[in-house]
């Protein structure tokens, strides 16, 4: 038993969420609202509609996820929320929410990174200790960290423009394939030859960890007009063997970069969260390299590898266990790295600011 239980909420994209955890690392409960739909007609999250969403939701999730647990606001030790980095709006509405929810009981906040949350998750799901070095690779986040302890990362790597799982979504859209893009394309891929149609592994050449998946895309939209211009439009087959051609490239440099990270930084786990941490061939090519190092390959499951309040109130117990509190100033912040020594980032996702 433990007597710590943290609400978590998130609202820094597009999903709306809040759920409760306990310091022995049991998931009470966790509830995700997405918003997918609200924005399906705009081919990427409108900020506006998404800030508005998350307001009008917070509440009732946090309602739900005290119902689903079964236990009312007494029964917990604090308040842990996403702070940043984000959509401003979307952060600013759970910020609210929490300090809210702090000023009406009286109990502690903590204000979380949200990349921490990711990062933070394969202790909450296996308990393994520090140091280990992490890949988040979603819609908006693409970096490889070491962690070294609740607020103490190094960030190895990142990408420089688009992050891979926008690189899955664009990719199907040129494609014609059902957004998200990255089920479909791996589906597609699956009858694919990955060799026929010769694709770049982008920075592959440079030294070090960092990544590009802009040129890439690019070189698959060239490839496609070429088959088009070929043939007079896209066959079945063209589209399956550009998508295990695109998928392979994906793989391979991720992969090839995890090894390197790895070299750089030895550490006895490579754990991955994130959306694209669903895709198969990707979490195969992961797992042979960390295996080729001697590292355990953990990957949560993707229900806690993609955004969710679970992991930003496990992040939260971190933190407070740290001696960390904020008060009713707790700011929303649109930017902030997780690696306060490396430099920012060229690019920023799709799904807004991320670091
Ligand atoms: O972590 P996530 O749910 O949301 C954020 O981006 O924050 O990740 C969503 C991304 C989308 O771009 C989606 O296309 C990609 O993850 N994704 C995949 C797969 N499933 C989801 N990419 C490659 N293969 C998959 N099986
Ligand atoms: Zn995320």
């Amino acid at each position: 038993m433990t007597d710590t239980i943290f609400l978590g909420i998130e609202s820094s994209c597009d999903d709306t969420a809040a759920a409760l955890v306990t310091g022995d690392r049991r998931i009470l409960s966790n509830v995700v609202s997405s918003q997918t739909d609200l924005h399906a007609d705009f081919g990427g999250v409108v900020p506006e509609i998404a800030a508005r969403a998350h307001a009008e939701r917070l509440d009732l999730a946090v309602e739900q996820a005290l119902a689903e647990a079964g236990i009312g606001l007494d029964a917990l030790s604090g308040i842990a929320v996403t702070a940043g980095p984000g959509l401003i709006g979307g952060v600013l509405a759970g910020v609210m929410c929490a300090k809210g929810l702090a000023a009406g009981t009286g109990l502690p906040l903590v204000g979380v990174n949200h990349l921490a949350g990711h990062a933070l998750t394969p202790r909450l799901t296996d308990g393994i200790d520090f140091p280990y070095v992490m890949l988040l690779v979603s819609g908006g986040h693409c970096q490889f960290l070491r962690v070294d302890g609740p607020d103490d990362f190094t960030r190895l790597g990142g990408t420089i423009d688009d992050a891979p799982g926008e690189a899955f979504d664009k990719v199907a859209k040129l494609l014609a394939l059902p957004q998200p893009g990255g089920p479909s394309v791996e589906a597609e891929a699956a009858g694919g030859d990955p060799d026929r149609l010769p694709l770049p592994r982008p920075l592959l050449d440079r030294r070090g960890c960092d990544m590009s998946f802009s040129g890439l895309k690019t070189a698959a939209l060239r490839q496609r007009d070429q088959l088009i211009a070929a043939h007079g439009g896209l066959r079945a087959q063209d589209r399956r063997d550009l998508c295990a051609a695109f998928q392979t490239a994906v793989a391979e440099v991720l992969a090839e970069k995890a090894r390197r990270a790895l070299a750089a930084s030895p550490a006895p786990v490579l754990a991955v969260a994130g959306g694209v941490a669903a895709n198969r061939q990707i979490r195969a090519a992961l797992e042979s390299v960390a295996a080729a190092a001697g590292a355990r390959f953990l990957a949560p499951p993707l229900r806690l590898c993609t955004d969710n309040g679970a992991m930003i109130a496990w992040a939260g117990i971190e933190r407070f266990r740290t001696g960390h509190r904020d008060g009713l100033d707790l700011a929303a912040r649109p930017r902030w790295p997780l690696d306060r020594r490396a430099a920012p980032m060229l690019g920023s996702g799709k799904k807004g600011a991320k670091a």
